[in-house]
């Protein structure tokens, strides 16, 4: 290994998962086929298993060896890695478009994503890595990526828990029991070593990520597939009523437009997540409500305005010249999570406060994150169809400070 351009001292963590995969050490009688690793984000999964997958590549000539991740930029990422830890006189060929690295004694490593399993088809390995596991397919990995190593020597798992559900989840479990094929570990991501920066900013992380996200991102743990995303609902419901506007005070709000049946929600909050008023109508016509809203945004210091602009959009556009400090917001899952999770972390840490509005109380409390098995996202909505507008306008507000507050206001009217 002196030979490689990067050196690796495996952390006290890493070195016993290497000894199970090579069987050594305490793990010196056993010969476990499947690792599972579930480690917190920055443990150190993939760098080991670089290590690892290299050293399985040098123990033979002609070895073929497979690197599996869910997508294909993250692929891309390991590919450039490894050429760069491995010298030139090691490699015989690379190809990054077709994924592939072949070792100067002809031993080949495979870069492959779970979401082009054609690509997978057909290829035969003893070794093989999968990075994270949480985030392939079920399907994907019965049908094509366990195939490939039927007559396979060692396959390692590795992966950041997300829910109780899946592969990573799966065979976790299978390596608890005492038994000769799969072993299973676990480790927070405190169980590596960490520098006086990194735990501050680890610190920091965890003061703003939703706690559920930090047991599962960073303590390694799998959470339940559903459950309410919001705490404290009653107890940030500390305001009297709504309160006028204070001239020097910067204001932030939320505009959620129902379609045809649906209401429309505004939230105005002020700059420390106050929210110091709320309008809910419908069965009215557009130019009714957004007139209405108009009004008060302006009343509010020319609030600076956040629009969900999936639906109807032209709306937003003839909108400008109604509301000075106007940006829209197009919401898909990734945003959705944001705006949400930035919410779920306000209500958790008790920086939020609202009157007791019932409308509101009761969509705060029936809005949950169920797990899709299909996308392998936790899908935020109301229970059972029920309305989520005051929360989505809500959350937009909030987002509207977080991205917002202390900025020329001008910078943002287009
Ligand atoms: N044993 C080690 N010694 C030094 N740095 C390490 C070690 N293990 C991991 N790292 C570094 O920690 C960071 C996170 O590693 P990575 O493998 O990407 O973590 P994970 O895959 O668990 O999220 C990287 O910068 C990596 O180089
Ligand atoms: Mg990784």
């Amino acid at each position: 290994m002196e030979t490689l351009n990067t050196d690796f001292s495996p952390h006290s963590s890493q070195i016993e998962v290497l000894d199970a995969l090579n069987n050594e050490g305490i793990f010196r009688k056993n010969n476990f086929k499947y690792i599972t690793l579930c480690a917190g984000r920055g443990w150190g999964k993939s760098l080991m298993a670089m290590f690892q997958l290299i050293k399985w590549g040098f123990s033979a000539p002609n070895i073929k060896l497979m690197w599996v991740t869910p997508y294909s930029i993250q692929n891309r990422l390991i590919y450039r890695q490894l050429l760069e830890i491995l010298p030139g006189n090691l490699v015989k060929e690379s190809n990054g478009t077709d994924g592939f690295i072949r070792l100067a004694n002809n031993s080949i490593i495979y870069f492959k994503q779970a979401e082009n399993p054609d690509s997978i088809r057909g290829v035969h390995v003893q070794y093989l890595i999968i990075d994270e596991a949480q985030d392939i397919s079920e399907d994907a990995f019965n049908s094509v990526i366990l195939p490939t190593t039927q007559y396979g020597k060692k396959i390692l798992i590795i992966g950041t828990p997300k829910v109780r559900n899946g592969i990573l989840y799966y065979y976790y479990n299978l390596g608890l029991a005492p038994n000769e094929i799969y072993k299973s570990f676990k480790y927070t991501v405190y169980d590596a070593p960490k520098t006086k920066e990194q735990l501050d900013e680890l610190q920091l992380i965890k003061l703003n990520i939703p706690f559920k996200a930090w047991q599962s991102e960073y303590l390694a743990e799998f959470c339940d597939t559903e459950g309410s995303v919001f705490i404290n609902i009653l107890d940030n419901a500390l305001l009297d009523g709504f309160s006028d506007p204070l001239p020097n005070n910067q204001y932030f709000s939320g505009i959620d437009l129902g379609q045809a049946k649906d209401y429309s929600v505004l939230s105005i909050v002020d700059s420390e997540y106050n929210l110091v008023y709320l309008d809910r109508r419908r069965k009215q016509d557009y130019d009714t409500i957004i007139d209405a809203f108009s009004r008060k945004i302006k009343e509010y210091n020319d609030a600076v305005t956040l629009w969900e602009t999936n639906i109807e959009s032209y709306l937003f556009e003839q909108s400008k010249s109604k509301i000075k400090n106007l940006n829209s917001f197009n919401t898909n899952r990734g945003s959705k999570k944001e705006i949400i999770e930035h919410l779920a972390v306000l209500m958790e840490r008790q920086k939020i406060k609202y009157p007791k509005l019932p409308e509101l109380i009761k969509e705060l409390s029936l809005f949950e994150g169920k797990y899709n098995a299909t996308t392998r996202y936790v899908q935020y909505s109301a229970q059972g169809g029920a309305h989520d507008d005051c929360v989505i306008s809500l959350a937009l507000a909030c987002w509207s400070v977080l991205n917002y507050k202390n900025r020329k206001i001008q910078h943002f009217f287009i």
